[in-house]
């Protein structure tokens, strides 16, 4: 059985159909990348694997069950803007992932359980590089650390699949590869699943272990919103990457 199906997936709002008949298999430990033309859907399509919308038709099982209705800890996920909270110390903005839940039925968390989070949080922050900034508010950090704690904060807990929306579309090149470097760390340590969209096919090829291409191949124009997008292309990258590259970069020549 597979980590996680998507079967028949559409989505639709209103008359715009903007996602037609997703199929696919995901094995846990994949390294999905997504990529495809502005307003096809990827975000669209994270978005329904993170629970926060139901698809118009389909369904989406991970572990052979059908996807919580409201977001839960088997899902973390990191937007291009900055999800962080302003008045929170970096240090607070990690830890209050693992005290919220606890803190709803305690009223607050305090004593023990409150050190245990904040060394959980400490530990998970060095291991970012932020080790040396617990104690900072996020407007003191610059943009890639911004994007570090935002991804330390969906880590905290524990998530089996880790949806990141162009994550680092907003770095310069040299942090964007540290990012990287960081990310595929976090990966090869933990069995997380991920599913990264990317505007950078490169970033794509290097870091997936399959790339996924959207796109919409049918257009009625006389009913712009009839189709959607499809996976045109889903290609396995461990086996052979350049093959795959150099077949994708034939075809946007073509
Ligand atoms: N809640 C919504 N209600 C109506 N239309 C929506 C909604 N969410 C998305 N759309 C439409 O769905 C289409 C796909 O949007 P989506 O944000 O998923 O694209 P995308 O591939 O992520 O684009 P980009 O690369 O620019 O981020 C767009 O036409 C958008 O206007
Ligand atoms: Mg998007």
């Amino acid at each position: 059985m597979s980590f996680i199906s998507v079967n028949n997936v559409w989505q639709q709002y209103g008359d715009q159909v903007v996602l037609e008949g997703l199929n696919l298999s995901i094995a846990e430990g994949e390294f999905c990348t997504l990529v495809g033309a502005s307003g096809c859907g990827k975000s669209t399509f994270l978005r329904l694997l993170l629970g926060q919308e139901v698809p118009s038709k389909g369904s989406i099982l991970l572990d052979g069950q059908p996807l919580a209705r409201e977001p839960d800890a088997s899902r973390g996920v990191v937007f291009q803007r900055y999800s962080v909270f302003p008045h929170l110390s970096v240090l607070d903005n990690v830890a209050l992932g693992l005290e919220l839940p606890r803190s709803a039925l305690l009223g607050r968390l305090f004593g023990k359980a409150k050190r245990d989070a904040r060394e959980q949080a400490s530990v998970l922050l060095h291991k970012v590089g932020l080790g040396h900034a617990l104690d900072k508010y996020p407007t003191q950090l610059s943009g890639g650390m911004q994007q570090r704690l935002a991804i330390a904060q969906a880590l905290i807990m524990k998530p089996r699949v880790l949806l990141l929306d162009e994550p680092f579309g907003a770095l310069d090149p040299g942090i964007r590869k540290d990012m990287h470097a960081l990310l595929l760390d976090l990966w090869r340590e933990t069995q997380l699943t991920v599913f990264m969209v990317t505007h950078d096919l490169s970033e794509g090829f290097n870091l997936g272990t399959r790339l996924m291409v959207f796109d919409k191949v049918r257009h009625d124009p006389h009913a712009p919103g009839a189709y959607g997008a499809r996976i045109t292309y889903d290609i396995p990258l461990n086996s052979d990457r350049r093959a795959a590259r150099a077949a994708i970069e034939s075809l946007q020549t073509a």
